[in-house]
């Protein structure tokens, strides 16, 4: 069979390169993709620059079933125009993407449904936010309502930097539309993890444990990123929390979504935060895969992505398994000069290791020109790797790390640093 999977990403290419090795399919498209899955075996680019292109393409080629990757086409109801044009896709519809393109509807629904999230007020009006922010102080975290691509949150530990963040998005607009109303919430202090599940509206199947590294700089330090790097498992999931996540945050969400008549269908990310004492609280919700935690989880997964989402949008979730490698995965991004203010395009990649059985690079900001491979977006590549222990899976994905040449090239030299002074290993 041919799918297609929508987006350009490292995600896309993990997703993409995953479904490759299915013996069930013949052909992956990639729209648009990049310079790694142009090179992919059984992965062939496509340029479809909207939604309507995408539904002609997917119903012109046969195409058994369309993934979608990035939030953005979830919430422009990518899934809602291929339903109703009779094609098979695994998302959730604009409704349920709700709870990642909304900050105040996820806090609402969190409210109603009674999964555990940190308390918060929400504000249109510049003088009732600085009100509040007087009245609460600091630690407090500021977040835009809308899709913001990872700069609409705003982690203030001192109350300048909130009544700051608040101006910004409220009265100066940073972020346009996705900023015209802030979501105001109480500070959580722990460590995070990410925990995603496919549903199929009713039944989930969780994935494989993950951790990302947000800050760009080495010890946690900088500025958020949308990620530089992941790996999985993450040990801070421990077999008790993860019953625990399941019963309190995952279960309440899928069947809160049904009950109010939104289904969710799709992967369902919740980003949380693990106090002290092992209580989870939801950070947020995505509804998709993350990115860069996609790329480890996709080099552990076993079994055939192709035969899990097809049960899912069958909705036969519920007789599915996934087998994973029990051995750990590290994904070390490396971002473009500039990032993640403002990346560097155009700098030639060299040295690109080719793939073996236990490590991949997975491309996310490459493209092609004039037949070299270049940088053309703020994370670059994801180089990733499996190993025995943390450590030597870190050796692994290094070792390719510093194979790859480009101008400005930065990385983290800690991913993983979370699990190994976790472990014994
Ligand atoms: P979000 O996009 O909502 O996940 O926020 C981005 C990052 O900000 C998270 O990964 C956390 O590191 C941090 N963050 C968000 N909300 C909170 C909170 N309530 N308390 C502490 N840190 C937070
Ligand atoms: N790595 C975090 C995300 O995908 O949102």
């Amino acid at each position: 069979m041919k799918l297609l999977v929508i987006g350009g990403g490292g995600r896309e290419h993990a997703i993409a390169w995953k479904l490759a090795r299915s013996p069930r399919v013949q052909c992956v498209y990639v729209a648009p993709g990049n310079a790694g899955t142009g090179v992919e075996e059984g992965v062939v680019n496509v340029d479809l620059p909207s939604i309507e292109h995408q539904v002609d393409f997917a119903r012109t080629q046969g195409i058994a079933f369309t993934v979608v990757g990035p939030e953005a086409p979830l919430a422009a109801g990518v899934v809602d125009a291929f339903r109703a044009a009779g094609l098979r896709i695994f998302g959730p519809t604009a409704a349920a993407a709700r709870l990642e393109s909304s900050k105040e509807f996820a806090k609402s629904f969190m409210l109603r449904h009674h999964i555990p999230t940190a308390p918060y007020a929400v504000f249109d009006e510049p003088a009732a936010a600085h009100r509040y922010l007087d009245g609460v102080g600091a630690p407090i975290v500021v977040k835009a309502d809308g899709l913001a691509a990872g700069k609409g949150v705003v982690v203030a530990t001192d109350v300048q930097d909130a009544h700051a963040a608040v101006d910004r998005f409220l009265v100066g607009r940073s972020l346009g539309h996705a900023g015209a109303r802030v979501v105001i919430e109480g500070f959580l202090a722990g460590e995070e993890a990410s925990f995603i599940v496919m549903s199929d509206g009713r039944a989930t199947l969780a994935l494989a444990s993950s951790q990302d590294h947000k800050r760009l700089l080495d010890g946690d330090r900088g500025p958020n990123t949308g990620g530089m790097g992941a790996y999985s498992p993450a040990p801070v999931v421990t077999p008790a929390l993860h019953a625990r996540v399941m019963r309190e945050v995952i279960h309440p969400a899928i069947a809160g979504l049904a009950a109010e008549g939104t289904p969710f269908s799709g992967f369902l990310y919740a980003g949380l935060m693990i106090a002290p004492d092992g209580t989870p609280s939801v950070l947020e919700f995505n509804c998709r895969l993350g990115d860069p935690e996609t790329q480890p989880i996709m080099m552990r997964l076993k079994s055939d992505l192709a035969d899990l989402i097809e049960a899912a949008i069958d909705g036969r979730l519920d007789q599915a398994e996934a087998a994973w490698d029990r051995r750990v995965a590290v994904g070390v991004v490396m971002a473009a000069a500039g990032y993640p203010d403002s990346p560097r395009s155009g700098d030639a990649i060299t040295g690109l290791p080719p793939p073996t059985n236990d490590r991949h690079v997975f491309h996310a900001g490459t493209a092609l020109r004039e037949g070299k491979v270049v940088t053309a977006g703020g994370r670059v590549l994801c180089v990733t790797a499996l190993g025995d222990t943390v450590r030597s899976a870190q050796q692994a994905a290094y070792a390719g790390v510093e194979a790859i040449r480009f101008n400005g090239a930065q990385w983290r030299r800690d991913i993983g640093h979370r699990a190994t002074g976790r472990s014994a290993h």
